[in-house]
């Protein structure tokens, strides 16, 4: 009888056993391993240290999780970040050259086209770089409210609106996973600053956290449902978020009924048991001393094998979802030549027109002079894991130039000089955590200002920013506009208006600029934010009219930096190292401020000027009395001579009785289709209860109370061309919470 041959019965394999036996199958010394990532590891090449190549995937990706071959779980790779993918470049089959993803716009661009059809279009595109390049998770979207205009990572965020955000968000993340791929939606929670971000206690009241920070993630996550959430790197009320139970099962895995995987920040945190117990699924990018640290606790009995397995599971079911565990074979060639153009029409729609006096814009002429270091080094992202490499770089003078814009050829070559030798000076970059300032605005002599207005038929000037993670901007540097850069606007308005032609300023920024100081000696500014690889072709199709402006401001621009409402609290005290950083302005966040205490701004949240007009036609509605939902109609019809979009804005001003309230809030918006001259069309909100429900803290339940709300139907915050009311007749208790999350320390918040 040959030998009885050992059955060597194979351990359960993920996607055919059972996750729970797969989870039983599982040694502890496997577990404790599986629920952090590989680590990050330097690869060859790379700028800065990254997860490396993950058994020869994906260079430059920014970590992994821990393969188990033998129960057949394959390693998961996460990329980030939201302005496309940011890997090392790859050679595509034979051919030498190295392709990198494409560099869409940033964040803030994608929110200022309000056109959530174009965002879930744009992030199809990036889903498919996702996909083709190998990875399965891209680090997107940053989705925290742009509380300060000084926050260092503003350029990755939407807005200081909530439901602008949620719903940018949600339309960004539904593209993106319609190919099959995940992202994460970061940086969970009330991540407003980068100064001390590892360690800042952001002192939030509950009111100010479920309305304002906490609204925007409770949005997107329930329209999209990401298939894992970031949590951030700050303290919520004494408690680091990532260690926050209240906060990642509560009210994200309960209230929220979540269920996908929450994950770390990059060496986020302290104490790693602490953030599993939390509901901190996976610990990134991964610490050798996690899993002693991990075993340790579930020794000392004060971390279990049942939560420790929850964990487990939740990273099972990510990873069951995911391409490397179909064993996708990827491209490493997806079609990034459509995927430049969608890049191009984001960038292109995302631009912000604020003046247009006489018609400056679009040109009528070719004849152009172009100024700014930046028409000729545009910035075209901002800098940290939010950073995209490329090649394909079109920069404002190139796209000029291929638009056909006849430019002085020897300025351009005077700037191109002047910028390369100003960076051939500067020290080696070491790390994409260093923020890569603009050069000092090139002088240029009036002599030649002059010769250049006879020459040319009008003068276009950029004014650039940057900024990144790791670091806020500075008043002086980077939100005040600098003398020579003054000058430079200054000088060229002068000499060019005595030759009756005009000026227009582009600003190339990351976030938000004074333009007061100067905004009165020019006939045109227009916003392109940090445009992406198309830069200077989405700018060629503003310019030229090809493409009339439709974007519009997701926060407000404020005469002065000191009347921003966090300005006094922003970012913390202690002034030389913050350690608190108390939001005592509570709700009252960007526009809720301005419209609530009558404060004259700059240019008001929504605003956005276009090549033509709109008119919003009386609206109807379904009932004057408010049961369960609203239907509100109305036309929008360009009144105007050429095409365009419009972005029509619904807000509510709600009555006022346990608890005070904003002038008005967004509740809606809908951008049209491209409009003809003469043509309309026909618009329907939808307001249910959650819709018009305030957080009223004594009773930890969302409440719409009874009164006489106005819906204000405009197209910006301020510009509000119909109106129509309703009544609520009785106290509605939409939903009720739990009182969790509440400020330990004593907290003045501004009221009305
Ligand atoms: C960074 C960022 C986060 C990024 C992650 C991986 O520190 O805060 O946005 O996705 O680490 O690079």
């Amino acid at each position: 009888m040959p030998g009885i041959a050992f059955s060597q019965k194979q351990p359960p394999q993920l996607g055919k056993a059972s996750i729970k036996n797969v989870i039983a199958a599982m040694s502890l010394d496997e577990k404790v391993n599986f629920v952090k990532g590989i680590g990050m590891k330097v690869s060859e090449g790379a700028n800065g240290p990254v997860a490396g190549s993950i058994n020869g995937k994906v260079m430059g990706a920014a970590g992994s999780t821990e393969a188990i071959p033998r129960l057949g779980i394959p390693a998961v790779i996460v990329a980030d970040g939201p302005a496309g993918l940011r890997i090392e470049p790859v050679k595509y089959g034979n051919d030498s050259t190295l392709i990198y993803p494409t560099a869409f716009p940033c964040g803030t661009a994608f929110a200022s086209t309000w056109n959530t059809d174009l965002v879930d279009k744009a992030g199809r595109a990036m889903g498919q770089e996702v996909l083709e390049f190998g990875v399965d998770v891209i680090l997107a979207p940053g989705a925290n409210i742009q509380r300060n205009p000084l926050c260092g990572r503003n350029f990755e965020y939407y807005s200081e609106d909530p439901v602008v955000s949620g719903l940018i968000a949600a339309a960004f993340i539904n593209g993106i996973q319609s190919n099959q791929v995940g992202t994460s939606i970061k940086h969970f929670a009330v991540n407003n600053q980068e100064t001390n971000r590892n360690a800042i206690d952001a002192i939030v009241s509950q009111r100010a956290l479920r309305e304002i920070y906490l609204k925007g993630f409770e949005i997107a996550i329930k329209k999209s449902n990401p298939w894992t959430v970031m949590s951030s790197y700050n303290k919520l009320n004494g408690i680091y978020t990532s260690e926050n139970f209240d906060l990642l099962s509560t009210v994200l895995k309960k209230e929220w009924n979540y269920n996908g995987l929450v994950m770390t920040d990059w060496y986020a945190g302290k104490n790693y048991p602490g953030q599993l117990k939390a509901g901190n699924d996976l610990l990134m990018p991964g610490r050798a001393n996690e899993p002693t640290k991990i075993k340790e606790a579930i020794d000392s009995g004060s971390f279990s094998q049942e939560d420790l397995d929850k964990n487990i599971e939740r990273i099972l079911n990510l990873i069951v979802k995911t391409p490397a565990f179909s064993n996708y074979k990827y491209s490493n060639h997806p079609d990034l030549p459509a995927n430049s153009k969608v890049s191009r029409s984001l960038a292109s729609e995302g631009m912000i027109l604020l003046k247009n006096n006489n018609h400056s814009l679009p040109f009528q002429t070719k004849k152009i002079t172009l100024l700014g270091n930046a028409s000729y080094d545009t910035i075209l992202g901002g800098t940290g894991s939010g950073e995209v490499n490329t090649t394909q770089k079109v920069n404002f003078y190139e796209g000029l130039k291929k638009a056909g814009y006849q430019m002085d050829e020897q300025l351009s070559s005077s700037y191109i000089a002047f910028i390369n030798r100003e960076k051939a000076a500067r020290p080696k970059r070491l790390s994409i955590l260093e923020a890569i300032k603009p050069v000092e605005e090139m002088y240029v002599e009036n002599k030649q200002l002059q010769n250049l207005a006879n020459n040319s038929d009008v003068a276009l000037i950029t004014i650039g920013r940057s900024a990144g993670e790791g670091s806020d901007r500075s008043i002086e540097t980077d939100y005040l506009i600098s003398e020579n850069e003054i000058s430079l606007i200054r000088n060229t308005s002068e000499i060019f208006h005595k030759n009756g032609k005009k000026v227009v300023v582009a600003l190339n920024i990351d976030a938000l600029v004074d333009v007061v100081k100067w905004r009165d000696l020019v006939d045109g500014i227009l916003i392109t934010w940090l445009p992406g690889q198309q830069a200077g072709d989405a700018l060629a199709d503003i310019i030229s009219g090809k493409i009339s402006p439709s974007g519009k401001l997701t926060q407000t621009m404020p005469l002065a930096y000191g009347d921003v409402p966090s300005a006094d609290s922003f970012p913390g005290i202690p002034e030389e190292r913050p350690k608190e950083t108390y939001y005592n302005e509570g709700i009252y966040v960007g526009y809720r401020y301005y419209n609530t205490f009558n404060k004259p701004v700059a240019y008001e949240f929504g605003y956005g000027l276009s090549y033509t007009t709109f008119k919003i036609q009386k609206p109807t509605i379904s009932s004057k009395n408010f049961s369960k939902e609203l239907r509100i109609s109305t036309t929008i019809k360009n009144t105007g001579i050429t095409s365009g979009k419009e972005v029509i804005q619904l807000y509510v001003s709600a009555p006022e009785k346990a608890m005070d309230k904003p002038e008005s809030e967004l509740k809606g918006f809908a951008k049209t289709q491209l409009l003809k001259a003469g043509a309309s069309e026909k618009i329907d909100f939808m307001l249910n209860a959650s819709d018009l429900a305030s957080f009223d803290t004594e009773r930890s339940a969302w409440v719409v109370e009874p009164g006489t709300y106005t819906i204000k139907i405009g197209n910006s915050s301020k510009n509000i061309q119909q109106t129509v009311s309703f009544i609520v007749n009785q106290d509605i208790l939409v939903e009720k919470v739990n009182n969790i999350l509440a400020p330990q320390k004593a907290l003045v918040e501004l009221k009305k």
